[in-house]
């Protein structure tokens, strides 16, 4: 099988690395990829969102299957121009991927199907949205950006005078361009977050091992929102009764319910979860892998990835075993200091080789230079995984594997994983 790989983070290295373990794979390439894929993939110079480039590669190319990794290309329609072509590729077509490329048409699925989230309204009018921040609405509320908008479309507002800004910034500045032009405001709920990955061929769907993200930028959850600093696996608050009332109350609903939509999910379907006081409830979808819970997730997947992978592409997930380790996994970023603002690129980075003889090094914003040098080259640099039989000792040797790895304005969180150890205590 050759296969190509759409993407080019820590997601996507983590992916490539999963694929290779199955001894079919013989090619695989990487749309951009990254420092550390280069090191077993080629690299194609595309854009994740370039379409028709993909298209033209594929043409040009013996691919057998694509893995569309990154939510702007699934939501761009890239899975839909493949199958034009013929090629098979992993991931929902672009009916499905509204289920996290529209907010407005996540939250009116689960008020349909009777699938648990907070309370919301959605709003295409500013004068209208402000009408109910400045009156009706509960307080605090959170105002979301119905469009992708590289995880920066929420903003949880503690007074009406917040939550006007928050419309003025998305509805009338345009700050995230269309995906600001609708928005949904809904109530502020509290819990422990869990992230949980599936597999689902649009019948069937199995979870993955579930996770925890961490996604402010300092410790004890302090600073701005990232794409995510660190990952555990598996998430303590998860418990087995939590996870059957989930695959009852919102997993199956949700399968079945993008079947009566006539849009059936074939691919990773993600649940953000938060599980209140109430019960569990959908605070996200989205229609990929998680980054960086991928980090920690597939280092657990006892069975083969691209097994699973086809099988959802192919409709007989049912038939596929699909297993995960009981061991624990922890995923710590090295990111460029300054990230998720601003940040200085193209510094050399050393400690790889060592730090890569007891952790998995998933490269995420790095480039190889021409002597074979790794450079920083993004916010996100790496992501270091352990695996262990105990939390407390995945996080420790996470740690000591990033602490081998220097390079200039490096930064990361010391506290990956405390919450869910005091969690377990
Ligand atoms: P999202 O971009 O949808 O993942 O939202 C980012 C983060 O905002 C989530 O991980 C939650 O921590 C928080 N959030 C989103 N919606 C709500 C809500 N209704 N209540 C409380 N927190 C929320
Ligand atoms: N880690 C959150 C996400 O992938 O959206």
């Amino acid at each position: 099988m050759n296969i190509l790989i759409v993407g080019g983070g820590g997601r996507e290295h983590a992916i490539a690395e999963k694929l290779r373990e199955n001894p079919q794979v013989q090619k695989l390439w990487a749309a951009p990829g990254n420092g550390g894929m280069a090191a077993f993939c080629e690299l194609v110079p595309l854009k994740a969102t370039d379409i028709d480039g993909v298209v033209a590669f594929c043409r040009e190319h013996p691919v057998d299957y694509v893995v569309v990794a990154q939510d702007d290309p699934l939501c761009l329609g890239m899975v839909d121009a493949l199958q034009e072509i013929g090629v098979p590729a992993f991931g929902p077509n672009k009916a499905a991927a509204r289920i996290e490329g529209s907010k407005i048409f996540a939250k009116n699925l689960m008020k349909k199907y009777g699938i648990p989230t907070a309370r919301y309204e959605t709003f295409e009018q500013y004068e209208s949205a402000l009408a109910y921040v400045r009156g009706e609405a509960p307080c605090p509320m959170v105002v979301k950006a119905d469009g992708l908008a590289l995880g920066k479309g929420v903003l949880i507002c503690s007074t009406r005078a917040e939550a006007e800004d928050a419309l003025r910034t998305m509805m009338v500045e345009s700050k995230f361009g269309a995906s600001g032009s609708r928005v949904v405001i809904e109530e502020f709920l509290t819990g422990p977050e869990v992230s949980v990955l599936s597999f689902t061929d649009g019948e069937t769907i199995v979870p993955m091992v579930s996770s925890m993200d961490h996604k402010r930028a300092l410790d004890g959850d302090q600073g701005l929102n990232t794409g995510g600093m660190g990952t555990v696996a598996p998430n303590p608050y998860y418990t087995p009764e939590i996870a059957r009332r989930v695959m009852d109350e919102i997993m199956l609903p949700t399968v079945a319910a993008m079947r009566a939509e006539g849009c059936p999910f074939k691919g990773c379907l993600y649940f953000g979860l938060m599980l209140t006081a109430d019960g569990p409830k959908v605070i996200e979808y989205n229609c990929r892998f998680g980054d960086p819970e991928t980090q920690v997730v597939l280092p657990l997947m006892e069975s083969d990835l691209l097994t699973a992978m086809l099988a959802t592409t192919h409709g007989t997930l049912k038939d596929t075993p699909v297993c995960f380790s009981d061991q624990s996994a922890c995923c710590v970023i090295l990111a460029s200091g300054g990230y998720p603002v601003k940040y200085q690129s193209g510094y050399p980075i050393s400690g790889l080789e060592e730090a890569g003889k007891t952790a998995q090094i998933f490269h995420a914003g790095t480039k190889r230079a021409a002597d074979g040098t790794i450079l920083t080259a993004g916010g996100r640099v790496l992501g270091v995984t352990c695996v262990a039989p105990e939390l407390r000792e995945a996080i420790k040797k996470a740690y000591a594997a990033a602490d081998q790895i220097s390079f200039q304005d490096r930064h990361m969180r010391r506290d990956i994983g405390q919450r869910a150890l005091a969690a377990k205590a």
